[in-house]
């Protein structure tokens, strides 16, 4: 698939991916388990250039999630060691290519004080590139971010009646993050696995059975093809459809 045969008037804004068959990848082959995440870096990276290209504006990873830490011990610290490795070698080409890095996730004690510095180089060292946000998740359970949010909530003393989706929704852990148009998980598995909870509420879901670390632009590519098939209705009806006006259900639906 090429991205010529895309319209690239409606490449969909953000686009989140679950990088997923890493392992299954590597023990089909005879290899341990942390050689499919190795392979995964490649994958990853084409799949960010390829983003780049066609104008994508936020893409989100799903690098370690909350759930991780119950694996083996020595591939948790394989996973743990690895991110810091990308982060050291490829910060200055993500920069280069004018991608802003952001990271979503809780910051607590289980995660290494070195990976968190070098989370906070990537950041303040490409915090005002504009092509494109590589969000990645990390340490990361969609759950454990709504809890979070509801924290903030209770902290700022808010009475229920004050309380709206918007008030939510700003105390995520990156509020600028828009909701994902489109995500994409690899490998055969047909869950969202605890990512991003709350903005994946209206995203269009592909699954596809290619393992991540088989997985490269061609592959998005043929995402966002699927997705640009698709009519997004965000609980309206069709826009020729025999209903009320989207303006009316918009009107009606309260504060959305
Ligand atoms: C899921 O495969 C993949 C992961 C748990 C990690 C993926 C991480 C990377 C590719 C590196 C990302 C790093 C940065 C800095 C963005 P799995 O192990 O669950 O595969 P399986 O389902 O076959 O077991």
């Amino acid at each position: 698939m090429i991205a010529a045969a895309l319209d690239l008037e409606r490449v969909p804004a953000h686009v989140a991916c679950v990088m997923d068959g890493n392992g299954r990848w590597a023990q089909s082959r005879g290899l341990p388990r942390t050689e499919g995440h190795r392979a995964g870096e490649e994958a990853l990276f084409d799949v960010v250039e390829g983003a780049l290209d066609i104008g994508v504006e936020w893409l989100t990873v799903y690098a370690f999630s909350t759930e991780n830490w119950r694996r083996p011990a020595d591939e948790v610290r394989f996973l743990l060691d690895f991110n810091e490795d990308i982060l050291l070698r490829r910060r200055d080409e993500l920069h280069q290519w004018g991608v802003r890095v952001r990271f979503v996730g809780r910051r607590d004690q289980r995660v290494p004080k070195r990976l968190l510095g070098l989370m906070d180089d990537a950041i303040r060292l490409t915090e005002h590139n504009s092509r494109m946000t590589l969000a990645i998740a990390f340490n990361y359970g969609g759950r454990a971010e709504i809890v979070d949010a509801v924290r903030a909530v209770v902290s700022a003393g808010m009475r229920p009646e004050q309380i709206t989706e918007r008030t939510i929704a700003r105390r995520l852990y990156d509020p600028e993050m828009p909701e994902p148009d489109l995500m994409i998980r690899t490998s055969g598995e047909s869950r969202t696995s605890n990512f991003l909870l709350w903005g994946l509420a209206y995203s269009e879901l592909y699954f596809t059975d290619t393992a991540w670390p088989d997985f490269r632009r061609g592959d998005l590519y043929e995402a966002i093809r699927v997705y640009q098939e698709r009519e997004r209705r965000f609980g309206r009806l069709a826009p020729n459809g025999a209903g009320p006006s989207n303006a009316s259900v918009a009107a009606s639906n309260g504060d959305g």
